[in-house]
């Protein structure tokens, strides 16, 4: 495992700006910069408050983003960055929208295609400036340089890591949170949670990141219950946007493992939200990888307000619990699986190499069909 004497690159937003009623600086920065046409990259509901941006100038507002994005819905986002000339782009929703946003930021008028820049720092220069406002607190995507999209054929989720999809500014307003519904709320808060989890028993954990990992895990056990319990919480709210920020920050330099190459087929096969998709397969994977990092299981679960355990059955049976007192749904048959569904998506899950490479313990497509048979 890394140590201090490993070598690490930090690459954050230039600017980051926290707290309630913070979400106005998105104007005031792009009018401060100079710039006057802006596109807004939203959800059809985001859409309906981009006045709260404070944004001067022209606005052309693409409201359409939905959960998954795959690449149709790319080609349009790019269409409406050329019909507006956008010098800035604003993502404004969650994961989703500033994912694309970030494409948005990057693709339109270059000469390059989504084919060509998958991979890492593969594109070649920013064409527009990039603003990141998170209305969910989970992805963690206003901190980082990566976008998933998926391909509607394959179902594969094509990732595309670059320094010139960092937010120029993330404007992270708790506020906006406040309406978030306790299902959304609960998903979008484990997405967080495990995001931090991923990180800290990673291969490439590094003593750099682990102090947000910890600390976002600390942070969920103590807010995300209080989130759910009460919506108008702000105080809550403003700790899961932080545990948020912190996850986001785990998730370039490390990245996650096997939970969000487990949860993957759910999302582009079943459509589940992806907080929805890692709230349901965390616990087993916690399990599973308890006998490879057995002390940093340990720490994780106290992090998170529970006993201390590394036994691998103490362990999922103490964050199931945990998980369904959340009111979360971790029945895989819930979401519409199928017994039938699960080698198809154990062999799709054990191609995703890029994040089971990362695991603490190696997972053959029998030991993934095991946690989804588990779990079903
Ligand atoms: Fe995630």
């Amino acid at each position: 495992m890394p140590d201090l004497t490993t070598p690490i690159v930090l690459a954050r937003p230039a600017r980051i700006v926290f707290g309630p009623g913070s979400v106005a600086e998105t104007g005031r920065w792009i009018r401060d910069s100079g710039f006057s046409r802006t596109l807004v990259v939203a959800d059809a509901f985001n859409a309906g408050r981009v006045p709260l941006l404070g944004i001067a100038g022209e606005v052309s507002v693409y409201g359409e983003i939905k959960a998954e994005p795959d690449t149709s819905d790319l080609a349009a986002v790019t269409r409406a960055a050329l019909e507006a000339d956008a010098e800035v782009v604003v993502g404004f929703g969650g994961g989703s929208a500033m994912d694309l946003a970030k494409l948005a930021a990057v693709l339109p008028g270059s000469g390059q295609s989504l084919d060509d820049v998958v991979g890492v720092e593969r594109v070649r220069a920013r064409r527009a400036r990039l603003v990141q406002v998170p209305t969910t607190a989970g992805t963690g995507s206003e901190a980082g340089s990566r976008a998933l999209v998926t391909d509607p054929v394959s179902f594969a989720k094509l990732a595309v890591q670059s320094d010139h999809m960092l937010a120029d500014v993330a404007v992270i307003d708790p506020a906006l949170t406040l309406s978030m519904p306790a299902a959304i709320t609960a998903a979008t808060g484990v997405d967080a949670l495990t995001h931090c989890v991923e990180a800290f028993t990673n291969k490439k954990a590094h003593p750099a990141i682990d102090v947000y990992a910890l600390e976002g895990i600390r942070l969920v056990g103590k807010w995300l219950p209080r989130a759910i319990a009460d919506g108008q919480d702000i105080e809550a709210r403003a700790g899961m946007a932080l545990a948020s920020l912190y996850g986001g920050f785990c998730l370039g330099p490390v990245n996650t493992a096997a939970g969000h190459a487990l949860a993957y087929p759910l999302g582009t096969r079943f459509h589940v939200p992806h907080g929805a998709a890692n709230a349901a397969i965390f616990p087993h994977v916690l399990g599973f990888n308890a006998p490879a990092a057995p002390e940093r299981t340990a720490a994780i679960l106290q992090a998170l307000g529970l006993p201390a355990a590394a036994d691998p059955q103490a362990v999922l049976t103490a964050s199931l619990d945990w998980c369904r007192g959340l009111d979360c749904t971790m029945r895989l048959r819930d979401f519409g699986v199928a017994a039938c569904d699960l080698p198809t998506m154990a062999a799709e899950a054990h191609a995703i190499r890029r994040l089971l490479d990362n695991n603490p313990r190696d997972l053959s497509a029998a030991d993934i069909l095991a946690i989804y048979t588990a779990a079903l």
